[in-house]
């Protein structure tokens, strides 16, 4: 199949040699082509070029984009989308004035999700999963990861990344999976944590790892949840399985996790909503790329990462959904962006960069994704006809996607 699009407004991150991934300081730029087109062939970014040096045309679909924006799809590199059932009712709790560790301490939270999908079956699982994955696409999403984490038994935890893994045959959205048993401490290891890391450790992590079911492993590393040192032994253990770290950190708390991160060469640090300057610090120098995920703190009122201190002090940043059923019930990665823009004053450029070229980073698919670039994957945003990209995180709220196209082919919308 080959596709060529025609009279863009404005070509956004093209890259002829695309960076792994953008510091602070080069953030702040997003290059683009106007007037432009865009070949696609086979799945791949082929070629692009400006609209006064037209390419032939003959034996290509040709779509045209006069007024529109294109730009790489978002690489959304925090999520938690496979899961069962919902948590309206702790919204409504919270709204009446219980806070989000108040309600996980009377056994909501992390565990009321893990209930659910233990009694869920692996097919309701795999289609109410679907639901979302269908509809992230739509909202221009074409790289996702998913973690496991509300299982929190070795069955249920598998069960959770096996559906992760059919989602990922299935569709043409890239997926890139976690394992994330240490999520929260069941209930029936309430007093006995030890325990249940002797599970992660001498059950799970060998499942997972035998079964091939996940590139990378996180940890909920917070009060009330595990502390720095029950982090080092799973990060330790997992090495062997050469799973790596992208761990949940400083969501509540700054206790250390950011520099314990950096120490076992975590992929990525994410929450950071509590950064000190001794977590930015430790950053510095790393290949950690530092995730802030917007939609949590507007959904929980609970402070935004200091994004634009992090870039202000020269470390890259990423941004992604944090799509689960508790603090963050949206996979909407525009909605993001904006936000990012409003609450955490990153300009447009920054925005979509962290969303794109840095997101990709943060989930391992560099070389493929979150660029235009030639070789890269055609995962592709066509908007709405907009005055400019700067539209799409300054119209908050509205849909500006026209098209989304995942390896070459349109999504329908
Ligand atoms: O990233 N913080 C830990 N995990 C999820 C939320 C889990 C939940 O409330 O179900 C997060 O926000
Ligand atoms: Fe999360």
């Amino acid at each position: 199949m080959k596709l060529l699009l025609t009279h863009i407004k404005e070509l956004l991150q093209v890259r002829d040699n695309a960076p792994a991934k953008l510091s602070g300081a080069e953030m702040n730029h997003l290059p683009t082509l106007k007037n432009a087109w865009l070949l696609v062939k086979d799945g791949k970014i082929f070629d692009y070029g400006s609209m006064t040096k037209m390419p032939e045309t003959k034996g290509f679909k040709t779509i045209d984009c006069k007024g529109k924006i294109v730009l790489p799809a978002w690489c959304d590199s925090h999520s938690h989308l496979v899961y069962a059932g919902n948590r309206e009712q702790e919204f409504v709790d919270r709204i009446k004035g219980l806070s989000y560790q108040e309600i996980a301490e009377k056994g909501g939270g992390i565990v009321n999700s893990a209930k659910k999908l233990q009694q869920t079956s692996e097919d309701s699982l795999y289609k109410q999963s679907a639901k979302r994955l269908e509809e992230v696409m739509r909202l221009g999403t074409g790289a996702i990861e998913i973690k496991s984490g509300y299982g929190l038994t070795t069955e249920a935890e598998l069960k959770m990344l096996h559906v992760a893994k059919r989602l990922a045959e299935h569709y043409p959205i890239t997926i890139k999976t976690t394992f994330l048993g240490a999520h929260a401490i069941p209930t029936e290891f309430k007093n006995n944590k030890d325990g249940y890391l002797d599970l992660i450790c001498n059950e799970m992590l060998p499942k997972v790892a035998e079964q091939q079911l996940a590139s990378y492993v996180d940890v909920f590393c917070e009060e009330g949840y595990f502390s720095v040192s029950d982090t080092e032994r799973i990060l330790s253990e997992a090495k062997k399985y050469n799973l790596i770290p992208k761990i949940h950190v400083n969501q509540f708390n700054a206790i250390g996790g950011v520099a314990i991160g950096v120490k076992y060469k975590a992929l990525s640090v994410d929450h950071l909503e509590v950064l000190t300057d001794d977590d930015i610090a430790a950053l510095k120098g790393s290949e950690t790329m530092p995730v802030a995920l917007p939609s949590c703190s507007y959904f929980l009122s609970i402070p935004y990462t200091p994004g634009r201190k992090i870039i202000d002090s020269g470390l890259p940043l990423a941004l992604a959904t944090d799509y689960n059923p508790g603090s963050t019930p949206s996979g909407n990665m525009n909605f993001v962006v904006s936000t990012a823009c409003i609450k955490m004053r990153l300009t447009p450029e920054e925005a979509i960069n962290a969303a794109t070229i840095n997101g990709a980073y943060a989930m391992g698919l560099s070389e493929t994704h979150g660029s235009i670039t030639k070789g890269k994957v055609a995962n592709l945003i066509v908007t709405k006809p907009i005055p400019s990209y700067g539209y799409l995180p300054y119209s908050f709220g509205s849909n500006h996607i026209e098209m989304v196209i995942l390896n070459g082919k349109e999504i329908k919308q």
